[in-house]
């Protein structure tokens, strides 16, 4: 019996085998995967410039090593995801082509501001908290090497909200000045890390035809609800309230209820009119440009070794 290629793909995807970069592949298949992965990438980018805003600030060296440490690791996840992305037949260049154009979309969360140190544990604790949950599932994802990309870096993002959660633990022991700085970083990036899980699965445009292909494993509501779930006790345990009147635990469903996000909000931030949006794209095109010497520099260096070979 002679299967179609579509089959033999679909057959794949049944038997939870990974769908490699020379496979065939639906077209849609590899668009999709390029707009998740891309998407991805250019967050871990530009997710290292509201944390970069305090290295200088940090309030021992011991603080400084491990937020250093974990911005670099961010570098290092957008690097991987763009390469992952490369193998779906797109340039780097594009890449961030349409990153600094502003045609790319990136997580709507960087485009808060980072306003006390308190914000570098919510950051930690929460945004790296929620990119946990969002991306353990996709270590199971069908496309392999975005599945094999994510095995490395969910083991740097559990690090990563350790290292938050124990800024917060040790702001929210200090003075009750520490503690309110703590708690006001909470009532900020709350709901924001929420959102960044993405749309409710009724305005989720994708997540259907992705669930299909195993691209999602989980939907965005689901993995919202096991956020909650996860980090409402974590807040109890340090002492601080989620900014949430409507948060209850029920018995009978065995998960946290909790109030309908501002929508409106979050639309506007993906459009581009958050808080730093601006001052996000700014800062990565800046470094493009005055990264352009290096980039000339390393062409030349090349081109003379290249010349050098064939003497
Ligand atoms: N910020 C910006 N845009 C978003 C966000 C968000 N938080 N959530 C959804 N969107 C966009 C989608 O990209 C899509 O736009 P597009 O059609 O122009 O691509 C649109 O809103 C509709 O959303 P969905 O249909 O739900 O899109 P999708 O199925 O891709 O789900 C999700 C969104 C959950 C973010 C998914 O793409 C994903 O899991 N991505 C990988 C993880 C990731 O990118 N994490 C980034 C932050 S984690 C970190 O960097 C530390």
């Amino acid at each position: 019996e002679i299967k179609s290629l579509e089959e033999i793909f679909e057959a794949k995807i049944a038997r939870d085998e990974k769908i490699e970069p020379k496979d065939w592949m639906p077209e849609k298949y590899r668009q999709t995967h390029i707009r998740q992965i891309s998407q991805h990438a250019h967050s871990e980018i530009v997710g290292m410039l509201p944390e970069g805003n305090w290295i200088t600030r940090a309030p021992s060296l011991k603080r400084k090593v491990a937020l250093l440490a974990k911005i670099q690791d961010e570098a290092g996840h957008g690097l991987y995801l763009y390469s992952a992305c490369e193998t779906l037949g797109i340039s780097r260049d594009e890449l961030y082509e349409q990153l600094h154009s502003g045609k790319a979309k990136y997580s709507s969360i960087f485009n808060y501001p980072t306003l006390t140190w308190a914000d570098m544990g919510a950051v930690g604790w929460l945004v790296d908290g929620a990119a946990i949950i969002n991306q353990v599932p996709l270590c199971a994802t069908s496309y392999g090497p975005y599945a094999r990309a994510m095995v490395r870096v969910c083991k740097e993002e559990s690090f990563h909200q350790r290292q938050g959660f124990q800024i917060m633990m040790t702001l929210a022991e200090g003075t009750p000045e520490q503690k309110e700085m703590a708690q006001d970083a909470l009532n900020r990036w709350w709901f924001p890390a929420l959102m960044m899980l993405g749309p409710t699965d009724d305005a989720s445009v994708h997540t259907a035809q992705s669930m299909k292909w195993k691209l999602k494993r989980k939907t965005n509501d689901e993995l919202r609800q096991q956020f909650v779930d996860q980090t409402v006790p974590q807040a109890e345990m340090i002492g601080l309230t989620i900014p949430d009147p409507n948060l209850k635990w029920n018995p009978e469903t065995k998960h946290y209820e909790f109030s309908e996000l501002d929508w409106e909000e979050f639309w506007q931030v993906v459009k581009g009119h958050g808080p730093c949006n601006k001052m996000r794209l700014d800062a990565r095109r800046n470094a493009w440009n005055n990264g352009e010497w290096v980039r000339n520099a390393a062409m030349a260096y090349a081109e003379k070794q290249e010349n050098r070979e064939v003497k």
